[in-house]
């Protein structure tokens, strides 16, 4: 299958609920996914139920010793089926430590397919931090995919350049664009905003933009604080249908077929 980053260079847009609840969704499918959580901030991991780990049992360790990818993931906790390699606070350091070093930004990308791809046929979630450094850097090479949160409330025209200049920063190291999908997020249908951003987007990305919208709900911000995913906490919610449906059109358009390109 494939690795998929979720990026987008701004906070608070979604990329950790769409990361925790797309893994959860491709566990109920039996797909057996494995999530690997880049961002410092650790968020992933905690609603994942993972707390209080030495940074020696994070993906830190894969980057600080060298200690293998393989040694540090573990079984989500709530026993979905998906898999997991948290994340801990002194990720921040990746940027200031090895940011000189040419090799760094393909250093998730060798690991996976030296230790965890070739025999593993699953999809890879990577849960990316907003920072346009490092990590972000090793889940782009890494991924054949960005899958990008684009939250209902803060973009204006100006925000589609800003994501379309972060991207750019993204590609170019690559020397080719990066296949990618947009899903809004945090949609508000008592707001007329939400329908505008979603047209602007459709207008400026066409097929890229997902149909499937995410909508603001109470279970998607709630499940989190009690370490589940949505399917768990609230199965019949807005929130459970909705990332049910992006999960389904991500599968249908060949998004997580490395084969497949649209
Ligand atoms: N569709 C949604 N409805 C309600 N709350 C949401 C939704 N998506 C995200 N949130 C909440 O918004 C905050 C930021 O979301 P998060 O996924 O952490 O964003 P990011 O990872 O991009 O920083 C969190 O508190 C999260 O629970
Ligand atoms: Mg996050």
């Amino acid at each position: 299958m494939t690795a998929i980053a979720v990026f987008n260079q701004k906070g608070g847009v979604g990329k950790t609920t769409t990361s925790l609840n797309l893994l959860a969704a491709l566990a109920r499918r039996d797909l057996a996914p494995l999530g690997i959580d880049l961002d410092p901030q650790s968020h992933f991991t905690l609603a994942n139920g993972i707390k209080g780990l030495p940074s020696s049992e994070t993906i830190y360790a894969y980057y600080s010793d060298n200690t293998p990818l393989s040694h540090l993931v573990r079984e989500v906790p709530s026993g979905n089926g998906a898999h997991i390699i948290p994340a801990h606070m002194e990720l921040f350091k990746i940027d200031s430590l090895y940011g000189r070093n040419p090799n760094i930004a393909t250093q998730l990308k060798r690991g996976l397919n030296e230790e965890l791809l070739p025999d593993a046929s699953v999809p890879v979630i990577i849960d990316c931090s907003p920072m346009l450094g490092v990590l972000s850097l090793n889940a782009v090479f890494a991924s054949n995919r960005l899958l990008i949160p684009v939250s209902a409330d803060y973009l204006s025209m100006q925000g589609v350049n800003r994501l379309d200049a972060a991207l750019k920063v993204l590609e170019k190291p690559l020397g080719k664009p990066i296949q990618r999908r947009i899903v809004m997020t945090r949609f508000d249908s008592r707001r007329k905003l939400s329908y505008q951003i979603f047209d602007q987007l459709h207008e400026h990305y066409g097929n890229d933009l997902c149909d499937t919208r995410i909508f603001e709900s109470v279970s998607l911000a709630e499940s989190p604080v009690y370490s589940k995913d949505v399917f768990a906490y609230a199965p019949n919610s807005q929130g459970a249908k909705d990332y049910n449906a992006l999960t389904e059109e991500l599968l249908a358009c060949g998004f997580f077929d490395p084969e497949c390109s649209w």
